[in-house]
């Protein structure tokens, strides 16, 4: 703690050139500041104690901000261990009228290359406040919700269960800091469960997990799901990829990718991105896929759709979008060519068997630089893997960059508003914002961009059924 402000960062003396940063994204995230503006005078967050999860980069901070500037008090942690940019993380903890000696801005625990314990420990700080805890958490994919609830199912059941000899290492770590935490402070997620009004998720990922919460009736609390705004999913998932899944690779290895073979596990909104965006450098793309709609997709738009046994022997550089587990094995890994590049762009590194790599008899491992690690198989032949199979864009590379994440975090800070101001409407069910706050987003967007959105006529809205000022589609409409 320095000033009163309470933080874990990597160095302070980084706060003047994420501030500088923060200051040119500011002018490419117009969805952020136009909620500053709608609200300058409301504070529609004023009481808000908000827990965020979410990658520590220099678009998180106009985020972080734009919800202090609403009212919120907010505490933050990053949701990946290789995702946070210093500077950025720096700069928030000073923020806008502080000093690095006198920080004034908000507690952020987030550092890039944390341990997966560090990580734990720093998710947990961001949900311990002092005196009350947080009352509405914003999170990306899931862990937040997470540890708030198994806690508080381990703190009703009075015993955290030992691990499995096959669990996850970051499950044991996960398990080890509820047992000590049930230990010394027993009731501290019931409590920290009992006072969240709601969250709001980001990523499929996440997403998934609240839906099952919601079905199994374990949910603790109301959820939006701002993945799913169609301003959220189709555009971020989608264009933010194309532009930060090339730029983790190029960062990551340099390595030419016109002329080469790149395969995309999964063609969603995340898989589509991937793939034109390797198309874009000149590769050639060959996508898997499980879904036959999506795969079919991918054959409409130009691309081979294959097995990954079948593609294997061509393949250059293999990229994980699917959000599932076990895509690209170590019995995979040991056929592939000599300096394969391997990824995964989707959230948790399970898509790739990261645990079979280590575990493979005579593999050896050579960092080239942080985040590339070439392994060498017995047979002579090595791959590259980014980022230890975590998300290469954020791990190799900074993520998507700022346009596309106004927004997402335009969804995000409507929601969060929605879920604290309107909260006896909401049960503990997991929900989507209205269409009619997608097409807001949408068209401050298309304004920024100097786009001219055509108008109805009140004739012409009658006849397809709409109203002049929206919403223009139903919710079963697909874009
Ligand atoms: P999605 O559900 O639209 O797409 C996933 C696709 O993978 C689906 O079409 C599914 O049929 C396919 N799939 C599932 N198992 C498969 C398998 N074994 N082999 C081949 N295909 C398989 O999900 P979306 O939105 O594309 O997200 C994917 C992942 O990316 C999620 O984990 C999400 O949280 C994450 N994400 C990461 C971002 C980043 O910046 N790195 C940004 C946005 C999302």
């Amino acid at each position: 703690t320095v000033g009163g402000v309470e933080f874990a960062v990597a160095d302070l003396g980084e706060a003047e050139f994420g501030r500088k940063e923060i200051r040119l994204a500011e002018h490419e995230m117009p969805g952020l500041m136009a909620l500053r503006r709608e609200y300058a005078e409301a504070y529609p967050l004023r009481g808000a104690r908000i827990s965020g999860s979410l990658h520590m980069t220099v678009q998180t901070a106009v985020l972080i901000e734009t919800l202090t500037a609403l009212g919120a008090e907010v505490r933050w942690a990053s949701c990946n261990i290789f995702s946070t940019q210093d500077h950025a993380a720096a700069a928030v903890v000073v923020g806008p009228h502080g000093t690095p000696e006198e920080p004034r801005g908000v507690p952020v625990f987030a550092w890039k290359g944390e341990t997966l314990e560090e990580y734990w420990w720093c998710t947990e700080r961001m949900l311990t406040w002092d005196g009350e805890g947080p009352n509405m958490i914003l999170d990306d994919g899931g862990d937040a919700t997470l540890l708030v609830h198994k806690g508080t199912e381990y703190e009703k059941a009075g015993v955290v269960p030992a691990p499995e000899a096959d669990d996850p290492d970051e499950w044991k770590v996960v398990l080890e800091l509820l047992r000590r935490s049930l230990a010394e402070r027993p009731g501290k997620w019931t409590k920290i469960g009992e006072g969240v009004l709601g969250v709001t998720e980001e990523t499929t990922t996440g997403v998934l997990r609240l839906y099952q919460l919601a079905a199994q009736g374990q949910l603790l609390f109301p959820a939006i799901n701002v993945n799913d705004s169609v301003t959220k999913s189709k555009f971020d998932n989608r264009y933010g990829i194309r532009h930060s899944l090339i730029d983790g690779i190029n960062r990551g290895t340099d390595v030419l990718m016109a002329g080469k073979t790149a395969v995309v596990c999964g063609y969603g909104d995340v898989g589509k991105g991937a793939a034109e965006s390797l198309r874009g450098q000149g590769a050639r793309v060959v996508v898997t896929e499980i879904d036959p709609i999506c795969a079919l997709q991918a054959q409409m738009d130009g691309y081979q759709v294959k097995r990954l046994e079948t593609v294997l022997p061509e393949a250059d550089i293999v990229i994980t979008t699917t959000g599932n587990k076990d895509v690209v094995m170590v019995e995979h890994m040991a056929r592939m060519k000599h300096q394969t590049i391997v990824g995964n762009i989707g959230h948790f590194d399970n898509e790739l068997d990261m645990a079979g790599l280590a575990r493979y008899p005579g593999i050896r491992r050579i960092t080239i630089k942080p985040q590339v690690d070439e392994w060498t198989f017995p047979d002579g032949h090595s791959i590259i893997v980014l980022s230890e199979g975590r998300l290469l864009n954020l791990g190799n590379a900074t993520g998507h960059p700022s346009f596309v994440m106004s927004n997402s975090f335009s969804n995000q800070v409507i929601a969060q508003i929605e879920l604290f101001t309107r909260n006896a409407e909401y049960d503990r069910e997991v929900y989507r914002l209205p269409k009619k706050l997608d097409e807001k987003v949408a068209r401050i967007h298309v304004e920024a961009l100097g786009g001219e959105l055509t108008k109805l006529t009140k004739d012409q809205a009658e006849y397809i059924d709409v109203d002049v000022e929206g919403p223009f589609k139903s919710d079963h409409y697909r874009y």
